[in-house]
């Protein structure tokens, strides 16, 4: 097998170029930014990197095979040619899920099972056996997706999603995906030295992603993934990965993280999850209505996700927080105050223009990320 493989990072629509810095900042140079994805050549110590380190990425996987395929015989012939025998072993499960945008082969399932039958001709030859192949070993899951007759045969080594950091055991009515909330916090200034708030605390991912962040600690360090059991992935490189993540961790960095939610029960689950965490206490948890915030400090950050109020009586309530959040909030100028929420008027009710605004989805909900510079002072 080559040494050097395609690796292709997902990323919610929106975070490429924040998933493309993190790849940059471990080291790899070219990576290609594409819609909804990173993809750069590297080793496969970069994918266990990748994996343990991403915090903004859904997924790692690795490329197979790209090429034009417009009828199912070319997505047989082409798919059977690649060398799937050096990555799938005898007894290895490898499910094919699909995706087809703008192809002519557009049947998901008809190509999912194209693949499949033509992954199995090919395992069948490369290891030399005739009968049924089992698929009772490590998992191995196949991922064909088209894009205007482009097909890309990937890999996926992570297994569930790297948002799943293995933290969250309580959560509210709408947490923040953690890869997303990780995106909030390196789109702002924020240094671990500086106060760092969440006002709307919910299940505490934002803090709690800012810990991580703070004493560069690896998201994926308290998780498995699927690719520790590849036969071809050695666990001497899974060793590596890990003793690299407890070196560079930082573990006495001071923080001054602050949550805190208007609900009793959030502000308890998001101690849960930063146990879980293991960060301990950490970071300081408080039952507080968001208006009540005060700080001797001058300068500072607040990264939150207030709720939208999209519900019709909940509306009304929110938009008045919003009012008088923007009335104490202007007591501190010095202050960076990042905000996303789904309510096209917030910038009239916290009554100031924002310095700069992102469009970004949290799900499937239109966002935008309002950014307000704290002043030189
Ligand atoms: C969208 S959720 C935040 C989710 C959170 N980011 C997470 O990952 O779990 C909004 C939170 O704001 C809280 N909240 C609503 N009104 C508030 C207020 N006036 N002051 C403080 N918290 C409030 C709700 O209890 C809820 O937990």
């Amino acid at each position: 097998m080559n040494s050097y493989i395609t690796i292709i990072a997902t990323a919610a629509m929106g975070l490429e170029s924040i998933v493309a810095q993190e790849v940059k900042r471990l080291g790899y140079s070219e990576v290609n930014v594409e819609n909804g994805k990173v993809r750069f050549e590297a080793d496969i110590q970069a994918v266990i990197r990748c994996n343990l380190w991403l915090r903004s990425a859904d997924r790692v996987k690795i490329l197979i095979g790209e090429f034009e395929a417009t009828s199912y015989d070319e997505l047989f012939e082409q798919t059977k040619s690649l060398p799937w025998g050096d990555y799938i072993p005898e007894d290895g499960e490898f499910p094919v899920i699909g995706k087809s945008v703008k192809s002519k082969l557009y049947s998901v399932p008809d190509c999912q099972s194209i693949v499949k039958k033509a992954i199995v001709e090919k395992l069948k030859k490369q290891h030399g056996i005739a009968q049924w192949l089992p698929e009772t070993g490590s998992l191995y899951r196949v991922e064909v997706a088209l894009h205007k007759n482009k097909v890309e045969l990937t890999l996926d080594s992570s297994g569930s999603g790297l948002h799943k950091r293995g933290y969250r055991y309580q959560q509210g009515d709408a947490p923040l995906k953690e890869t997303l909330a990780a995106a909030l916090i390196q789109l702002t200034n924020w240094h671990p030295d500086q106060p760092f708030y969440d006002l709307f605390c919910g299940s505490g991912t934002i803090p709690i992603e800012a810990a991580l962040i703070g004493q560069n600690i690896a998201p994926g360090f308290n998780r498995s993934f699927v690719s520790e059991e590849w036969e071809w992935v050695s666990s001497e490189a899974w060793e590596r990965g890990l003793e690299e993540a407890e070196d560079l961790a930082n573990y006495d960095q001071p923080l001054a993280i602050y949550g805190s939610d208007i609900r009793h029960e959030m502000v308890e689950a998001s101690k849960t999850n930063a146990f879980e965490a293991g960060l301990g206490d950490l970071i300081q948890w408080k039952q507080m209505q968001a208006s009540d915030f005060a700080s001797d400090q001058s300068i500072g950050y607040i990264v939150s996700n207030p709720p939208y109020g999209e519900r019709l009586g909940d509306k009304k309530k929110i938009e008045e927080t919003y009012k008088q959040l923007g009335t104490v909030l202007r007591d501190y100028p010095g202050w960076s105050i990042y905000m996303l929420t789904a309510n096209e008027q917030f910038e009239s009710l916290f009554g100031q223009k924002a310095t700069k605004k992102r469009k970004l989805f949290n799900g499937f909900i239109k966002t935008d990320y309002y950014q307000y510079f704290g002043k030189r002072i």
